[in-house]
């Protein structure tokens, strides 16, 4: 349970609220590179933490992403011109570069320096890994770009898919950190991760579906390891990270895709869930790619030309109760992604936390919103906050057997780091 104080300040995120102010001091995935395919390319509207905005790639392939009104009459930049290293207004073609400065403003007089005056809210963005990332935050401040395992592979290793869901992040960064559902929810769908046969991590899943959790609290977040009865003198691990603000990774099933995912909000009512599959070693298979872009496993199938999932929350996610009753899916729902998505959403579009009643199951979630609150205090101090550092995020969720008595950090601590050699190689 939450207080309803403790919930506002977790759940709004708009420019001044103190959430907000938290969030913007981190680098944020705001989009997908293959967004803006080439230089003078069609720009695109992206809202991020309640702010409506424009991105664009100019004439050099410089990334822009600036207010979507224009500060002349606030008509809409979308409608506006991408051409010659600059957005411009389709209205009186006021027109701005990638940092905000006006360039051009042929509706008044040559000899005004009115010019010089007008600028556009822009905030800096840079490329990685097949994202774009934007900073929002104070100029001051602005952080290392995260160095995540899946940024620094090559592309060919790599799967990102990005959706909008119709709740506040928080409620979806809460699924991605509970690991005690995958044994309830996911009991059906788990194999659509593209498990290997060779795997027996379903059914140490489904042997024991109440996990004891141990939670540590680390320097980027927290670690949590989700222990399961194995056999006589094992347990079996899952471990999983919480990095500050919003990322989750998931514990690998045999030799599939590793993945994770970015909770990143949109507005206070949706959030953008980021989804990336790689493997380390080797490249994707053409059928793991053609799976995941039919919407398997973490990933989700989108109406083309959009964000918005096929399966969604007027078409009650294509329910199918059938698919429920043989077990295919525990909620009658394709796909673990959209089996999360479509239970998230449907406790409201911001859950309302002063009524529910957590268990022990829940202790990583309590954790969480203890690291986030704290945050607040932290900024508000001018302190800085956790994993704000490149070197932070250098770290791999591991499902591993340990002998019983073994602490979970101490016996799987190689597994969970990713070692220079490995950050050199990939
Ligand atoms: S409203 Fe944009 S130039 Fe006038
Ligand atoms: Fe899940």
């Amino acid at each position: 349970m939450l207080s309803y104080q403790d919930n506002k300040t977790l759940t709004r995120t708009g420019a001044g609220t103190p959430m907000g102010e938290v969030l913007r001091r981190y680098w944020i995935p705001a989009l997908m590179s293959e967004e803006l395919p080439h230089p003078d390319c069609p720009q695109v509207r992206v809202k991020l933490l309640g702010e409506e905005l424009i991105a664009f790639r100019d004439t050099s392939g410089r990334v822009g992403l600036v207010d979507e009104y224009c500060p002349h009459r606030r008509v809409s930049l979308f409608y506006g011109r991408n051409e010659e290293c600059g957005i411009r207004c389709a209205y009186h073609g006021w027109k701005f570069d990638v940092d905000g400065k006006c360039v051009d403003l042929p509706s008044e007089p040559a000899e005004s320096n009115f010019k010089s005056k007008i600028r556009i809210k822009s905030y800096p963005t840079e490329e990685r890994g097949g994202v774009i990332w934007a900073y929002m935050g104070h100029p001051d401040l602005k952080p290392e770009l995260p160095e995540q395992e899946w940024m620094m592979v090559a592309d060919s290793q790599r799967y990102i898919s990005k959706k909008i869901q119709e709740c506040n992040y928080f409620q979806a960064l809460e699924g991605g950190i509970d690991s005690s559902h995958v044994s309830i929810l996911h009991s059906g769908s788990v194999a659509n991760l593209g498990v290997s046969s060779k795997s027996n991590s379903t059914t140490l899943l489904a042997k024991d579906t109440a996990p004891r959790f141990e939670v540590m609290e680390t320097e980027y977040g927290l670690l949590i390891g989700a222990r399961r009865d194995a056999d006589e003198d094992n347990y079996y691990w899952r471990i999983t990270q919480f990095i500050m603000p919003w990322y989750t990774m998931i514990p690998p099933f045999g030799g599939a895709p590793r993945g994770g995912h970015a909770w990143v909000p949109m507005d206070d009512e949706h959030c953008w869930v980021w989804s990336w599959s790689w493997t380390p070693g080797r490249d994707l298979t053409k059928e793991e790619i053609d799976q995941m872009a039919a919407g398997a496993g973490i990933h989700a199938k989108v109406i083309p030309g959009t964000f918005r999932t096929v399966a969604n929350l007027e078409n009650d996610f294509l329910i199918d109760r059938d698919m429920q009753k043989r077990g295919e899916s525990f909620a009658g729902i394709f796909g673990v992604g959209m089996e999360d998505h479509a239970v998230q959403v449907s406790a409201g579009s911001v859950a309302d936390r002063s009524l529910e009643r957590l268990g022990t199951s829940d202790t990583a979630i309590i954790k969480a919103r203890r690291r986030l609150l704290d945050a607040v205090r932290v900024n508000e101090k001018g302190g800085a906050v956790p994993a704000l550092d490149a070197e932070s995020h250098r770290v791999r969720a591991a499902s591993v057997l340990l002998p019983k008595g073994m602490p979970f950090h101490e016996g799987a601590k190689d597994a969970l780091r990713l070692a220079e050699k490995d950050f050199e190689a990939v």
